[in-house]
């Protein structure tokens, strides 16, 4: 009987899915040497057939059909592609860069959903005043789930009931949390109870999305898995964002069995390293500074300081490279304020820039609106890339 599928087209499936060969076999419980067994040519000595079982096994794990091949020779996958902005510190941008590529790709005509944990999220998604989800969905284009009301995988309601009985959490026969249990685990358990009860899950979205972006605070295990791309943000003024940049990195490596995962990758924001600029003089150069001399000295320290800002990016940025997190070409700059306080500026307090805010939407011809448009046209140039 002809194998159900061949070496090169179970490759291709795997490189599709995003896994590396240590993920696909941990997935189908084989060893890293047997998978590459099964995707060593015919012929070769390392070969293997992958079994029947093994294969059945492998799909169902992945949510792919069964056999993943068509009658015409196709491999069946879903396309959707999922992209994760991340890192452990807060307050890096992760979110705004995440709308705004998402917005920048439904403004494309794709269809794209954000699903994260965000409290700023949350607080806006319970308040009943605008601005209301509802709201952004239809102004950026972009659905937006709370990952609480998303089952992400199968065995995630086990999951996380392990992990809160291992934290001493009580649970009754019908699997209920009684009263008595430490306040400080009511949202966990809440946020269990809406994964048991929820109707949505991430299967149903990997078929309904072109693009899915995942914005999960503190949670790297379900955006190594779920993510196809993982972008770790490293702010190049902040020094604790490089080793935060690094210790999410090492987690990755952890969750892809020791071994430096080919989907990750760093973007550096906030960037802004510039030359001394001239203009220092022409504003010092006028008739309140009629004395050359302190003229001279001024400009000299405006000039010194600006120097001092410029060693200061390129030091860091070097500390940046040093973490070998593969850099995106493209960097970010803080341009983005500029048109967030414009905007603000215009603005209610109620009505000012908010977590569903895209700066591509708000101000399209701005430069940080195309630092969007050059960071997602490479972003999909790397999808492209990891699933060749
Ligand atoms: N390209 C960008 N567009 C918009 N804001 C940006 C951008 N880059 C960085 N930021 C900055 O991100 C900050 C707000 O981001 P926010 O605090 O929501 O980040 P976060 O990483 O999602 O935080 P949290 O960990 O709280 O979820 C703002 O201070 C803003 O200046
Ligand atoms: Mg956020």
């Amino acid at each position: 009987m002809d194998a159900a599928i061949t070496p090169a087209q179970l490759r291709d499936l795997r490189k599709r899915l995003g896994l590396t060969a240590q993920q696909a076999a941990d997935s189908v419980r084989v060893k890293y040497r047997t998978w590459k067994g099964y995707e060593a040519p015919y012929g070769a000595p390392s070969h293997r057939d992958i079994s029947e079982s093994t294969l059945s096994h492998f799909c169902i794990r992945h949510e792919l059909a069964y056999p993943p091949i068509s009658d015409d020779g196709r491999l069946l996958y879903k396309n959707c592609k999922v992209v994760s902005f991340t890192t452990y510190k807060g307050g890096v941008g992760k979110s705004p860069i995440t709308v705004a590529a998402a917005a920048l790709l439904a403004n494309e005509g794709y269809r794209v959903a954000v699903v994260t944990n965000d409290v700023v999220f949350r607080s806006h998604n319970r308040s009943e005043r605008p601005p209301s989800v509802r709201r952004f969905r239809e102004e950026i284009g972009v659905d937006f789930y709370d990952e609480a009301n998303v089952r992400l995988y199968s065995y995630e309601v086990r999951v996380i009931e392990e992990e809160l009985r291992s934290d001493g959490v009580i649970f009754d026969t019908k699997g209920l949390s009684p009263a008595g249990n430490d306040p400080m685990y009511d949202s966990a358990i809440r946020r269990l109870e809406s994964k048991k009860n929820t109707e949505c899950l991430w299967q149903d979205l990997i078929n309904q999305y072109d693009y899915i972006f995942v914005d999960l605070n503190r949670r790297p295990e379900e955006t190594f898995l779920l993510s196809t791309l993982i972008i770790v943000l490293v702010d190049a003024l902040c020094v604790s964002s490089i080793n935060s940049a690094e210790k999410i990195r090492d987690r990755f490596v952890e969750l892809n069995g020791g071994a430096i995962s080919e989907k990750v990758f760093g973007l550096m924001t906030n960037y802004t390293p510039a030359a001394p600029s001239d203009s220092a003089y022409a504003v010092l150069d006028s008739e309140d500074f009629a004395d050359e001399e302190s003229v001279r000295k001024i400009s000299a320290l405006v000039k010194a300081d600006e120097l001092e800002t410029y060693h200061h990016y390129s030091r860091n940025a070097q500390f940046v490279k040093n973490t070998r997190i593969p850099l995106l070409s493209t960097y970010l700059t803080n341009s983005h304020r500029v048109e967030i306080a414009r905007f603000n500026s215009e603005r209610t307090f109620m009505e000012g820039w908010c977590y569903f805010n895209s700066v591509v939407n708000v101000a399209p011809d701005s430069p940080p609106a195309d630092e969007i448009r050059r960071l997602v046209r490479e972003v999909k140039a790397l999808l492209k890339d990891l699933s060749d």
